[in-house]
């Protein structure tokens, strides 16, 4: 999604918001463009494509001189990807520059008044509106031209204001897109996201809705909608500055995948106490575990895969019954929600549009929310009743992993929580989950130093037109997730089913040579989906299988074989996604494709 950089203070402001929209750029774009205040004028340069296009023009930002300014990279939502449709958009005299992330979903009714009024508009964005709706109420005071915008556009927004008569100020606006301040040593920024700043600052602000920050050289200060100044807290970001760098690795998803034993260390670690588990910053008592009547996930894309896979596992260990939802579905549905029942969003970014829609339509029904998230402070950890964070730490590559392995771990964890608060587990089986919990660590290292292996084999690949994952059980929840990784980075057509659905239709595309890959660690179900292999491969499918040690007599039935170190059956996930991962990265890197940025994909889906 598109991502927002601004800057004040005593050094070159274009070089610093190049480097700062480089920093976004895993968000997904398709142009770019920064507006400098050069001593007279705000001077503009917008570019379709990658930000070295824009950086070309500018020799990295020297032809643009100036201390003040503000950049975005544009992910098309209003109007086609053009140089024209990207920001910074003008007022007409070229006295305002705004970037804006969000949608101003009223911008019809006020561009048509605008026009009335004798404005003209350069671009088909949504933006522009506010551009030139600034231009109208600006008599001079920037901060009650900006409120008055504000009472006036529907709809969410991130905004980065410069006006030239006011060219010791850079303005910041939010409602419902996120945007921090950072407070740097010789100057102040503004940003969508923190790795933009942490190169000058570790000291940040998250600006919170409808309200205002003002930066000059030295100060940063806060105002609510009605202008009137207000305190607010820094927060210092401990994370290192090279875990949003590639550290080595030729692509950011490849250095995340490697990172995952971490990250399912780091997750669970803080969570176990001597044989229990421990999640105090839930806050949730026993009684009020015992009396969750429901729990109903709700996510998008593979943070909702992890919810298929949990309703397996809270429902199997917990006894609890499980719904999930996907949020873009859930938020239209008028869905039918028990009072009793817990609201679990789970997002990586914590600001995926739906989910926190569906998190807003759950806490108005008055149903406890908890939040799976991963970036701290983001709006859903903010906005959710209980907050369980994962910490997998920054994850840059538009196609999740690490994040996605640490989801799955909060679901194990709670679910083991929920199952011997409720008494539908012994003690000593909590104590044998939990030391399988602490395998799974190594147990994935294990997995990823067999990458050589897996890259032959994706290698094959490269050229196929249609691939099917198929599984019962998690293990189907495992196959929608390995589908997803693979056609959203290597844009090869792939579908999940269940493995006993597939006959119902979806077999007569198998034809001579078509992969199938087959996900068989659910024990108890393992004889119906080799039977499952058997109908595919009769009708010439080559048959991937990703199983469990020792289940050597699949070697009969398949015609390549990966092996998973053995775990519970409600773990398998952990594992068993790993070289679905590797597979898809690999057939991705040897297609040549833009592993870390798919097209048409966006790291933060910030818009429905
Ligand atoms: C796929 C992927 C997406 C996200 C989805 C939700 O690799 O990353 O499907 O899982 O867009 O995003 P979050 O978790 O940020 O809400």
């Amino acid at each position: 999604m598109c991502g927002i950089v601004g800057y004040i203070g005593k050094a070159q402001a274009a070089p610093i918001l190049l480097d700062g929209l480089s920093k976004l750029e895993y968000r997904g774009y398709d142009s770019a463009g920064i507006a400098v205040y050069d001593g007279e004028h705000i001077v503009g340069k917008k570019a379709m494509g990658r930000l070295k296009v824009l950086s070309e023009m500018t020799h990295d930002g020297e032809t643009m001189p100036g201390t003040v300014g503000i950049g975005h990279t544009r992910w098309a939502t209003h109007g086609a990807p053009t140089d024209e449709n990207a920001h910074p958009h003008f007022n007409e005299s070229e006295t305002i520059a705004v970037v804006h992330n969000g949608i101003i979903e009223n911008y019809l009714k006020l561009k048509k008044k605008l026009i009335d009024k004798g404005y003209s508009f350069q671009s088909e964005t949504d933006t522009e509106v506010v551009a030139h709706l600034l231009d109208y109420y600006y008599k001079g005071n920037p901060l009650e031209a900006i409120t008055k915008v504000m009472h006036r556009v529907d709809g969410s927004y991130a905004l980065g204001i410069i006006f030239a008569d006011q060219p010791g100020y850079v303005y910041a606006v939010r409602k419902d897109s996120p945007l921090i301040v950072g407070k740097g040593k010789d100057g102040n920024l503004i940003a969508s996201d923190v790795p933009a700043v942490l190169k000058y600052t570790r000291d940040v602000c998250f600006i919170e809705n409808e309200e205002i920050a003002r930066l000059s050289e030295d100060a940063i200060e806060f105002f609510n909608v009605d202008g009137e100044p207000i305190e607010k807290t820094y927060k210092t970001i401990e994370w290192d500055v090279n875990a949003a760098e590639k550290g080595g690795y030729e692509h950011f998803m490849l250095k995340e995948m490697y990172e995952q034993p971490k990250t399912v260390r780091d997750t669970l670690s803080p969570r176990l106490k001597d044989n229990d588990i421990v999640i105090e910053e839930l806050g949730m008592t026993d009684e009020e575990i015992r009396e969750i009547s429901r729990i109903r996930i709700v996510a998008c894309g593979s943070a909702y895969h992890t919810g298929v896979t949990a309703k397996y596992v809270y429902e199997g260990m917990a006894r609890i019954p499980v719904e999930v939802d996907l949020a873009s579905e859930f938020r239209y549905r008028n869905p039918i929600l028990d009072e009793k029942e817990l609201v679990i969003i789970i997002s990586q970014s914590g600001e995926t549009a739906d989910s926190l829609a569906a998190l807003r339509e759950a806490k108005e029904r008055g149903n406890t929310t908890m939040g799976i998230v991963n970036v701290v402070g983001s709006s859903i950890a903010r906005e959710a009743d209980k907050v369980f964070y994962t910490w997998a730490g920054p994850e840059i590559a538009v196609a999740t992993t690490k994040a996605y392995s640490a989801q799955l771990i909060a679901h194990y964890l709670l679910a083991i929580k929920f199952a011997r608060v409720r008494g539908t587990i012994t003690e000593q089986e909590m104590a044998d989950y939990i030391t399988d919990l602490k395998r799974l660590p190594d147990q994935i290292e294990l997995l990823l130093g067999n990458k050589e292996r897996i890259q032959r084999f994706a290698n094959r690949y490269v050229t196929a037109k249609d691939v099917f994952f198929i599984g019962r059980g998690i293990d189907y929840a495992i196959s929608l997730e390995g589908s997803l990784k693979l056609k959203e980075i290597s844009y090869i057509h792939s579908e999940a089913y269940a493995a006993g659905e597939l006959k119902h239709g979806t077999i007569s595309l198998i034809e001579e040579g078509t992969l199938v890959s087959a996900v068989v660690t659910q024990e108890d179900l393992y004889k119906k989906t080799v039977s499952n292999i058997v109908e595919v491969r009769t009708r010439g499918a080559f048959v991937m299988a990703v199983t469990n040690e020792g289940n050597t007599e699949i070697e009969k039935a398949a015609d390549y074989v990966v092996y998973i170190p053995k775990t519970n059956k409600y773990f398998t996930n952990s594992l068993a996604i790993i070289p679905l991962q590797l597979f898809s990265y690999y057939v991705s890197v040897g297609k040549g494709c833009d592993v870390d940025k798919p097209r048409n994909l966006a790291k933060s889906v910030t818009v429905e």
